[in-house]
Parts: C-alpha cells; structure tokens; sequence
C-alpha cells in the first residue's frame, strides 16, 4: 500500500497534519491537497478537536505545486480538470483554526498554502517566496490577492515579480508570519498555542476566525457589522455566562463548548 500524503495524527485537542513528500520537498498534487481536504474536514467536524496544525519537515513546508506533473500541461488540460479549485478551495472553508508551522521552503503553492492557515509560525530557517514567475506562469493558488493583503503591494510585486525568496526575519517584519522560533521547537510552540486556541469556548474561537477573516471580504461598515453580531450572538452561549462569571469569582473558565 502506498504511503499517506499527508500524516493524520491528534494530540489531545490538536489535530496534526504533516505533508508527507519529503523526496519532492512536499511538492502539492491534486492527491495532497484532496488527502488534506478531507484530513481537515474530518477534524473540523470531530467535537474532539479544537485547533490544527499544518506542517512539513525541517527542509520544507512544500516547495511549491509539482513542477514534474504540470510540466507538458495544455491550457485545456488545467482548463478542463479545473486545476486548483474544489479540494483546494474547501481548504478556506474550514471553520477551526489551523496554524501552519513552517520550517524550510515554503515557496509558490507552500507559501500560498500556509497564507490559507489563519497564522503562520516560523522556524529561523523558513523561507518563503513565490518564484511562479521564474517557471513562465503566476501564483495561482492565492498568492497574487493574499500575499498583498499580509505584506502590502511593495513588497507582494517584488516577491511576484522578481520571484526572490525573504527569509524568516524579513517574513515577520512584513507581517507574514505571527512568531519565529529555533528550528527543534517549531512543532512543541505550533501544537502549544493550537491546545491553548483549543482550551478557549469553540463557538467564540470560530466566530473570532470569521470575524477576522471578514475584514480581507467585505467592507469596514459591512465587516464591523458582521462583528458586532457575532459578539451579539456569543450572548446566547452557556461559555460566556461561564466565562464572565469565572472572571469575576476569580477561576479559570470551565467551557462546554456551548
Ligand atoms: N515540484 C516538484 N518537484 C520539486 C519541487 C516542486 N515544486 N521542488 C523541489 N522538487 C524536487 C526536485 O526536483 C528534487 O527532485 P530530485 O531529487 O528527483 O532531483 C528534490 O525535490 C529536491 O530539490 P532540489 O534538489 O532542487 O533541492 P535544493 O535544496 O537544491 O533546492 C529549492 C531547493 C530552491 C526549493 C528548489 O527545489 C526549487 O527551486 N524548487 C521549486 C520551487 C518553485 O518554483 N515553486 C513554485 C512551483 S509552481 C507553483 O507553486 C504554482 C502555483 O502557485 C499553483
């Protein structure tokens, strides 16, 4: 039987994911990000689980999409086989967070893939680029519209456009990456905050997610609105009585996730 592409494992309320071509330095087919789709899905539906991770291995995160299989592509051949939608697509659709620990490579589709997560932790080691330019084509997994949103145009048309990489220190002054750690902690700090986003109350933690996502979709006015809903709607919960009430009698909240 073939290897996964991608590794499933749960530690206590994280779900772990790990790409799993380290031959092609996690190069993405369609068969990686279907096996991630559904990996995702499947922990975003599970009670159990209340955060992910989403790394690769010290020498990359992923590489980019597989140079080797789109080499003597057609443009009816992306055309007609939708390359880079469905599956790829369910990917922003995931309601917990995910945080994506990336160490090594994480150039065209990795770095798109890890702007997908809702944070980036870096290890000192990452670099992160998008060299499509280099092969003849673009970023086609995102990286035109979400690099510019994290890092503002200067920096996005001269990634895109001389298909340069930025290591670690420049990546986080941009504001690409949440925090740097040394290499053999990336995993213990990744899982670390993806347990404690998992100790807080589910229904705030993902209307905090699509509160913060909303403000890349929509209007101020329309976004601010979104927001003041959802805090409205936290009103209805059982976490918040708890919450408050723990504060003010001074313990730590006991959340149901409800
Ligand atoms: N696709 C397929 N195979 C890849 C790959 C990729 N994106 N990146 C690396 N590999 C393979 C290499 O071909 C090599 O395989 P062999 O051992 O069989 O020769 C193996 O991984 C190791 O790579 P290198 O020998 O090149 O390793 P290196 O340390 O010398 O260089 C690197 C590392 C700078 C990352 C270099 O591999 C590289 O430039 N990779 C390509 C990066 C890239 O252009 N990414 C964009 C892809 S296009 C894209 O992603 C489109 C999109 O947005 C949808």
């Amino acid at each position: 039987m073939s290897e996964s592409l991608v590794k499933v494992e749960v530690r206590g309320r994280v779900g772990l994911l790990t790409l799993n071509r380290p031959k092609v330095l996690n190069a993405l087919s369609n068969a990686v990000i279907t096996e991630l789709a559904v990996a995702m899905r499947a922990f975003d539906a599970d009670e159990n689980i209340g955060a992910m991770v989403l790394t690769g291995n010290e020498k990359a995160f992923a590489a980019g999409a597989d140079i080797g299989a789109m080499a003597q592509w057609s443009y009816l051949d992306v055309y007609k086989a939708d390359y880079i939608s469905g599956d790829w697509d369910a990917l922003r659709h995931i309601r917990k967070p995910v945080i994506a620990a990336v160490a090594g490579y994480a150039l065209g589709g990795g770095c798109e893939l890890a702007m997908v997560c809702d944070f980036i932790i870096a290890a000192e080691n990452a670099k992160f680029g998008q060299p499509e330019i280099n092969l003849g084509v673009i970023p086609g997994y995102g990286g035109t519209q979400r690099l510019p949103r994290a890092v503002g145009k200067a920096k996005a048309m001269d990634l895109v456009l001389t298909g340069r990489m930025m290591d670690v220190v420049e990546a986080e002054r941009a504001g690409l990456v949440a925090r740097v750690v040394p290499v053999e902690r990336l995993l213990e700090e990744a899982i670390a905050a993806a347990e404690i986003i998992a100790s807080k109350s589910m229904p705030s933690v993902m209307m905090a997610k699509e509160s913060v996502n909303r403000a890349f979709e929509s209007s101020l006015a329309e976004s601010l609105l979104f927001e003041h809903r959802n805090f409205h709607a936290l009103f209805g919960t059982d976490d918040q009585k708890e919450g408050m009430r723990a504060f003010v009698e001074k313990r730590k909240p006991d959340f149901k996730n409800r």
